[in-house]
C-alpha cells in the first residue's frame, strides 16, 4: 500500500518525506486555505520535495473552468494529479485530462457507482471519504470493499485512494482490502507507530542496558 499525506503544509511533508516512507501528497481546498498560501506556489513546492503524485484540486464547478483551472495546475510539475469533484463536469474533464496523458484524482466519492464511473472517464485515482461516510452512520471501509471487487471484475486500472482517514484503523482496514493508497493527515501518520507496549518496552531495555555496563 502506498501512503500519501493528506496535507498542504511544507513542514509536515518535509518531515514525514525524511523517513523515506512517504509515496505522494493530497490536498484539497480545505488544506490549502489552513496553509494560508498560494495554490500555485504551495504545489509547486511540494513537487520539489516529493517524488510521487501530489494532487491539486480546481476550485471551478463548470466544465471550462476546470479545463482551464486544471491545465494551469498541470504545468507546474509532470506529477501533479489533477483533482476534480465526482459531478457530470468533473467526469468530463476527467475524460479531458486522461486522454491527454494526465493523472486524474477524482474526489467527494461516496458511492460504488461513483466510483465505477471516474474508472469508466479514465481516472488515475478515485478518492472516497470513509471517515466522513462513517461520521453520517454509514461503513466508509464497506465502500472500500465495493469498490475493490468491482475494480477487480473489471481490471480497472483506477487506484483506490482512500481519503478521509481519521485513525490508523482506517489504514489497517483499507490495507487488508487491498486498497491501494492512503491518504493520512499528519496525526494519524505518526500515530501509525505508536504503541504503550513499545514505549513501555523501550524504557525497561534501556534500564537493563544501562545496569549491563556494556558498550558496543
Ligand atoms: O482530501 C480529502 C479528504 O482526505 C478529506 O478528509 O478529514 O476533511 O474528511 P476530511
Amino acid at each position: 500500500m502506498k501512503f500519501f499525506v493528506d496535507t498542504a503544509d511544507i513542514k509536515e511533508i518535509a518531515e514525514l518525506n525524511e523517513t523515506g516512507l512517504l509515496d505522494g501528497v493530497t490536498t484539497n481546498p480545505s488544506l490549502i486555505l489552513k496553509s494560508g498560501r498560494d495554490i500555485k506556489e504551495v504545489i509547486a513546492e511540494i513537487c520539489t520535495l516529493v517524488d510521487g503524485p501530489v494532487s491539486a484540486e480546481v476550485g471551478a464547478t463548470d466544465l471550462e473552468g476546470m479545463k482551464r483551472e486544471g491545465s494551469i495546475l498541470a504545468e507546474i510539475a509532470e506529477q501533479v494529479a489533477i483533482k476534480v469533484p465526482l459531478t457530470w463536469d468533473g467526469l468530463k474533464a476527467c475524460r479531458y485530462f486522461a486522454e491527454q496523458g494526465r493523472m486524474v484524482n477524482v474526489t467527494l466519492c461516496f458511492s460504488a457507482s461513483q466510483a465505477l464511473m471516474a474508472a469508466k472517464a479514465g481516472a488515475a485515482f478515485i478518492s472516497p471519504f470513509v471517515g466522513r461516510l462513517d461520521d453520517i452512520g454509514q461503513d466508509g471501509l464497506a465502500l472500500i470493499q465495493d469498490i475493490r471487487t468491482i475494480y477487480q471484475e473489471y481490471f480497472f486500472e483506477t487506484e483506490i485512494l482512500v481519503a478521509s482517514i481519521r485513525s490508523p484503523l482506517h489504514v489497517v482496514r483499507a490495507a487488508k482490502i487491498g486498497a491501494d493508497v492512503s491518504t493520512i493527515p499528519y496525526k494519524v501518520m505518526r500515530q501509525l507507530i505508536e504503541h504503550p507496549l513499545t514505549d513501555r518496552g523501550l524504557e525497561q531495555f534501556v534500564k537493563d542496558w544501562a545496569a549491563t555496563g556494556q558498550k558496543i
